[in-house]
């Protein structure tokens, strides 16, 4: 089941954050994102296994975090609540945007087969454990097939 994010939902979800990222979002972060953002969880057998935040702005949205809990990635709950996600977003965007790790071959492998494609490259944007730097790969979905026309 694919519902909106509650207050009661943060504390599993900053769990699984924590497990899946070397800087993690904070609680009060996550709390943030339920009263601010369109928030979404994924529940597995009543449990919550998964979240994505998506932020609306004017007539384009931006993807800023999504997680599966290790457990259950690749039985494709990730496509299953991005594209309900996506779908939810009341705005009716005409873009939506995201930032992803360069080395992060699995998240943009499920962005290629949600529709997203690359757009730009921002360099040594995220900071790694190890003190050096990684490369931000920027992409777009364009939801309407008019506008996508414009820039052919
Ligand atoms: C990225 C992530 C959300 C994917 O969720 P998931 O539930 O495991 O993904 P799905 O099972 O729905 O797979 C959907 C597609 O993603 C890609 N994918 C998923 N896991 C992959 C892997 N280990 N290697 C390569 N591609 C992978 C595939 O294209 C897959 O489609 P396919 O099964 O038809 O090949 C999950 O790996 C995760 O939580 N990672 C850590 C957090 C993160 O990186 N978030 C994104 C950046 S904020």
């Amino acid at each position: 089941m694919i519902r909106l994010m509650q207050a009661s939902d943060v504390s599993v979800v900053a769990k699984i954050e924590r497990l899946v990222q070397s800087h993690p979002w904070s609680v009060k972060q996550f709390e943030e994102a339920v009263s601010s953002y369109q928030s979404t969880v994924i529940e597995q057998n009543g449990q919550v296994v998964g979240f994505c935040i998506l932020q609306p702005v004017l007539d384009e949205a931006n993807l800023l975090l999504m997680a599966i809990d290790p457990t259950q990635q690749g039985k494709g709950l990730g496509y299953q609540i991005l594209d309900a996600s996506l779908n939810m977003l009341k705005n009716n965007p005409i873009q939506i945007f995201l930032e992803v790790r360069e080395s992060n071959i699995a998240a943009i492998n499920l962005y290629q087969k949600s529709g997203f494609h690359q757009i730009d490259l921002r360099k040594n944007y995220y900071p790694n454990p190890n003190g050096t730097k990684e490369h931000a790969i920027i992409m777009v979905k364009t939801c309407t097939d008019d506008f996508a026309e414009l820039f052919k």
